[in-house]
């Protein structure tokens, strides 16, 4: 192993990404005034403001972490008079199309490249058999996806793949539905979109993993502050485990119990991640992160922790460059349809840095601790959190890594390399 960056210090990260989305789709929808603090001022988030402000929604951004918004109600959404742009926003056009399919009116959300080549049939499907028209392209699964919304009916419907988006879209069609919704997932998701409605007012239930929205009149507004990005936190997480001597805390962490999935992999390695703080934030569990680094050894993760970790397998590959032996991600095809297919870019980069490493139609494998010697820019492949990922290799390794196309991390984390580079012993 190269270098010796021992990583000392306190940051806070910006709002959760998942939150804020959701914070302005559903607040959006109740007819009297919300109130969002915390929230992430970012490109993809953005692209919901904008989305809700086209259907008639005054969104007010009081200060850049803060908005008021006010809904026409449930039943008023106004016709949008041109596209929607969803930008590189997965969850806007996704979670969007479920209150776009309920809506007695046309919709056309189109995004960036990338997002034109991510598939949509999951939620297509699904909401087209409650009794939405959607086209797309390519057979109806790629954007851009032209919606002419109307009459729904509640379905119980088996998720193929655990997808918080798709079961999220599903639970918003369903608020406007003639009888209740119920989605089961295969593995359990991220469940902000269940807790937030039910703050909300809307009726909720769960058993096991089958989950039951009932049709509502009307949401209540709400007033939250939405949590620090576990999946931001996971990079300077990454950055203080994989050097022994490094100590770093991250303040006011959202630690939903689905979204900690890297906590716990990182702690199977060897580092030393504890929480203090523990409180509740805009409905959420939210707590201090501190963690130590530790000599980390390798492991397997396997399917069924994919989707509590479903953003932080990029960084928890770097983590993996500086553990000894070889860990292997396996059941994680998911990644292949991210903002890049995130098991080939990181097998590519981390080929390009000389870290020993292949991949599986399902996974990757990388062995460790790998001596870092680039032999040229690694591609980004326009997606944030492999950007994001390769800067902290470069910064836990003392090499430098150059990354070509970091813009694309200001669709999550304004900001983020003025912070790492803030940070050292
Ligand atoms: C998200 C769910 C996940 C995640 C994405 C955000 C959400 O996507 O990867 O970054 O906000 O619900 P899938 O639902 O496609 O797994």
């Amino acid at each position: 192993m190269s270098g010796k960056a021992v990583i000392r210090g306190d940051v806070s990260v910006p709002g959760d990404k998942s939150i804020s989305h959701r914070a302005v789709l559903i607040a959006a929808l109740a007819a009297r005034t919300s109130r969002v603090r915390g929230f992430l001022h970012a490109e993809d988030t953005l692209r919901s403001v904008a989305m809700m402000r086209a259907l008639g929604a005054r969104v007010e951004v009081v200060h850049p972490d803060e908005l008021r918004v006010e809904g026409p109600g449930l039943r008023d959404l106004a016709e949008p008079s041109d596209v929607i742009d969803a930008g590189n926003s997965g969850t806007t056009i996704r979670i969007g199309s479920g209150i776009l399919a309920a809506q007695p009116f046309l919709s056309v959300v189109t995004g960036d490249p990338y997002l034109r080549r991510r598939p949509m049939g999951r939620v297509i499907r699904p909401l087209t058999q409650m009794g939405a028209t959607i086209w797309g392209r390519a057979g109806d699964t790629l954007p851009p996806l032209c919606i002419r919304g109307g009459s729904l009916s509640g379905i119980r419907y088996e998720m193929p793949v655990a997808s918080a988006q798709v079961k999220s879209a599903l639970l918003l069609a369903g608020l406007f539905a003639s009888s209740p919704v119920t989605v089961v997932e295969p593995l359990r998701t991220r469940d902000h979109t269940e807790r937030m409605l039910s703050s909300m007012g809307a009726k909720i239930t769960r058993e096991g993993n089958a989950v039951t929205v009932e049709p509502a009149d009307r949401l209540d507004p709400v007033d939250l502050t939405v949590p620090g990005d576990i999946s931001s936190a996971a990079f300077f997480m990454v950055l203080a485990a994989v050097r022994r001597g490094s100590s770093l805390t991250v303040r006011g962490v959202g630690v939903n119990p689905f979204r900690t999935g890297l906590v716990e992999v990182l702690r199977r390695m060897g580092a030393d991640i504890r929480y203090a703080g523990e409180r509740f934030s805009g409905g959420e569990p939210a707590a201090d992160i501190l963690v130590r680094g530790e000599e980390l050894t390798a492991t397997r993760v396997d399917p069924g922790e994919v989707p509590g970790m479903i953003d932080e397998v990029p960084a928890l590959c770097v983590a993996a460059a500086f553990a000894s032996g070889r860990t292997e991600i396996r059941g994680a095809e998911e990644l292949r349809v991210k903002e890049s297919d995130r098991i080939g870019a990181m097998v590519s980069a981390l080929s390009t840095l000389g870290v020993a490493c292949g991949e599986y139609p399902d996974g990757l494998w990388v062995e460790g601790p790998a001596r870092i010697h680039p032999t040229g820019p690694c591609d980004s492949q326009g997606d944030h959190r492999i950007a994001m990922s390769l800067l902290v290799l470069g910064k836990a390794s003392g090499e430098s890594v150059e990354v070509n196309d970091i813009a694309c991390i200001n669709t999550s984390f304004p900001g983020f390399k003025e912070m790492l580079e803030g940070l050292s012993d």
